[in-house]
């Protein structure tokens, strides 16, 4: 069974999607840190992300299967990870990792911004997790501040913004929901709850014929 998930920052998608891979014995590929580490090595490097040609080789030259997570959860690198997404040469040299992935043996769940629309459309489920501008920044600020991060809830806000814009906008593979997704709306759920209602649409749709 593949799963995919997208939605817009913040949404929670990257909690939800762990626990769907753990509920389900699926593995689990968060596919913004791909986007994260190729923007990272730039800012390694002192390159602007902007650079596109730079961007593109760095995206060629990263060994995929072996991201060090670590440090790419700021708040740099993502807006650094946005940036670079925006590039088609970036997401071209990154597709062919994360289809592979999709299709493993025993399946998988991934999440991102264009999981059901570019990377896996014959996905068996897909979801499109989102919240409101303001609760994915209070979410993104606790995350922050749970980093270390000394950082303004506001300005979190108005780089939300801004970033779903740049990921909604761009020519390439923008972030938008696929046709056939089911949309999850966690403003006023917290995890678990948004857990469950995820169980329960994937269940349903496995009962509807779907095959695992
Ligand atoms: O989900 P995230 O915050 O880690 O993603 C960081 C950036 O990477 C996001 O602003 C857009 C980009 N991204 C993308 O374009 N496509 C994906 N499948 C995943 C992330």
């Amino acid at each position: 069974m593949i799963i995919a998930i997208d939605g817009p920052a913040a949404a929670g998608k990257g909690t939800l999607a762990r626990k769907l891979a753990q509920h389900y014995g699926l593995s689990y590929l968060d596919t913004g840190s791909l986007y994260r580490a190729v923007g990272c090595a730039l800012l390694d490097a002192g390159i602007d992300p902007h650079d596109a040609k730079a961007a593109a080789a760095a995206a060629r030259n990263l060994d995929l299967a072996n991201i060090d997570a670590g440090n790419l959860r700021t708040a740099e690198a993502g807006e650094a990870a946005s940036v670079v997404s925006a590039n088609t040469q970036v997401r071209e040299a990154l597709l062919r990792f994360q289809r592979n992935f999709a299709s493993r043996e025993g399946g998988a769940v991934l999440d991102g911004r264009d999981i059901g629309t570019i990377v896996a459309p014959d996905a068996d489920i897909k979801l499109f997790v989102t919240a409101s501008a303001g609760e994915r920044a209070r979410r993104r600020w606790l995350e922050l501040k749970g980093l270390g991060e000394d950082v303004d809830e506001a300005r979190i806000r108005s780089e939300i913004e801004k970033r779903d814009a740049r990921d909604q906008s761009r020519a390439s593979a923008p972030l938008k929901m696929a046709e056939d997704a089911h949309l999850l709306d966690t403003t006023k759920l917290d995890i678990e709850a948004a857990f469950h209602m995820a169980v329960s649409l994937i269940d349903d749709a496995r009962d509807g014929g779907v095959s695992a």
